[in-house]
């Protein structure tokens, strides 16, 4: 059993906490979505209530090892500051003398923020030495980094080798108790939505839910593949052929399964994506046109399918939601699945950007923080953040 931080004796204790502050930051240096900081909240609070000296560890972008001042948590320091103020200090590393000193100088119910944990390759290598020196004078090991918990890195599976109490935070808490409440006997109907350009990257997750969906939807760029393999003509919209082979074992355990699989039936398409002619066609697409999003005959169908359901996953776009031309079927099907009352869950970047910017994120059961923890998660995988707080307890 993985023990909560509400399970643990914390007070006085110094705690490395393991958040996941990766959050989009633009040129002048300001963060565009907090959510990350805004939910990682509730366990900073309950542990500065609880007299603890906090020391918070998050990775922010790839920076491959190397101090970049593009990827520093400074930004991030300077929104926590808004809410902690003096209570909360940043030092501009991970490791090393000056560190071990501002960690020495903490005083209970205050917050010492450390630079990105990446600025060191031995963070995504995994480096012993390195999970080691993180875990020095560290008391309790704290991971609440639910979207970084698919990474074998350093301060997610190394530190806790060294550290004897480990524990989680109310994020990863909530994370894995909504994801598992879709997989791990849901209410039916369950209706899984999958959209998205890649489609190899939503394979294990559609071999997996397969095995519990009801009905199984498809949009985005990925859909094309799958009209293309059933013989349909689709322009020039992207096609993976390589992932026929794929494409054909889903086609098979969906029969075998008797589940229903919905595809588009009509599209919106244009010559290219800075194209602003756009048409409205069914299958076949004119030769020379690509899809970028679904049309309003297949909206009807997808929103039907999803008023039967009690249970919804949602992960991937339906169209280039980011232009305004093709975002109608994400934005509807965003709607759609809302004002459902069925138990909903959405994950991944792009899917949580289409349900902010529909202005619906409130109506949704679940928005996980998680983009590939999720994804990875509700594939039936044991990520190695939570496998190694299991193996330990
Ligand atoms: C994410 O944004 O999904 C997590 O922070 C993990 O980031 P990564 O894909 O760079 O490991």
């Amino acid at each position: 059993m993985i023990k909560s931080i509400k399970d643990i004796v914390i007070s006085g204790k110094r705690v490395f906490l393991r958040v996941d502050f990766n959050v989009p930051i633009d040129e002048k240096k300001m963060i565009t979505d907090d959510t990350r900081i805004r939910e990682s909240i509730p366990t900073i609070d309950y542990l500065l209530n609880n007299q603890v000296k906090i020391i918070v560890g998050s990775h922010l972008g790839r920076p491959e090892g190397i101090f970049k001042d593009e990827f520093s948590l400074k930004p991030v320091f300077n929104r926590l500051k808004e809410i902690y103020g003096d209570k909360i200090k940043f030092v501009p590393d991970v490791i090393g003398i000056k560190v071990d000193e501002e960690k020495a100088k903490l005083k209970n119910g205050e917050i010492l923020l450390l630079e990105n944990l990446r600025f060191y390759k031995q963070e995504t290598d995994n480096d012993e030495d390195f999970s080691r020196d993180l875990s020095k004078n560290i008391d309790i090991y704290v991971n609440d980094a639910f979207s970084a918990s698919h990474r074998a890195h350093a301060s997610i599976v190394g530190i806790p080798k060294f550290v004897s109490e480990l524990a989680i935070g109310f994020l990863m808490e909530k994370e894995i108790s909504n994801l598992s409440k879709a997989i791990v006997s849901p209410e039916k109907p369950l209706v899984t939505i999958l959209g998205g350009a890649k489609i190899k990257d939503k394979i294990p997750v559609l071999k997996n839910l397969i095995n519990f969906s009801d009905s199984i939807i498809i949009g985005g760029a990925m859909a094309y593949s799958f009209l293309k393999f059933k013989g349909e003509e689709v322009g020039k919209s992207i096609v993976e052929e390589d992932q026929f082979g794929n494409i054909s074992k889903i086609l098979e355990l969906v029969r075998k399964r008797g589940i229903k699989f919905l595809l588009p039936i009509d599209h919106i398409v244009a010559k290219g994506i800075d194209d602003n002619e756009i048409i409205e066609t069914k299958t076949p697409i004119p030769e020379g046109y690509m899809g970028f999003d679904i049309g309003d005959e297949t909206l009807k169908n997808f929103s039907e399918e999803i008023k039967q359901g009690k249970t919804i996953i949602w992960n991937g776009p339906m169209g280039v939601f980011e232009k305004d031309i093709f975002s109608r079927g994400t934005t509807e099907i965003a709607k759609a699945i809302a004002f459902s009352t069925a138990f909903s869950i959405v994950g991944g970047g792009d899917t949580v950007s289409a349900i902010s910017k529909a202005r619906v994120a409130e109506k949704i059961s679940h928005v996980s923080t998680g983009g590939g923890a999720s994804l990875e998660f509700l594939s039936g995988i044991e990520l190695p953040g939570i496998k190694v707080l299991k193996e330990k307890q």
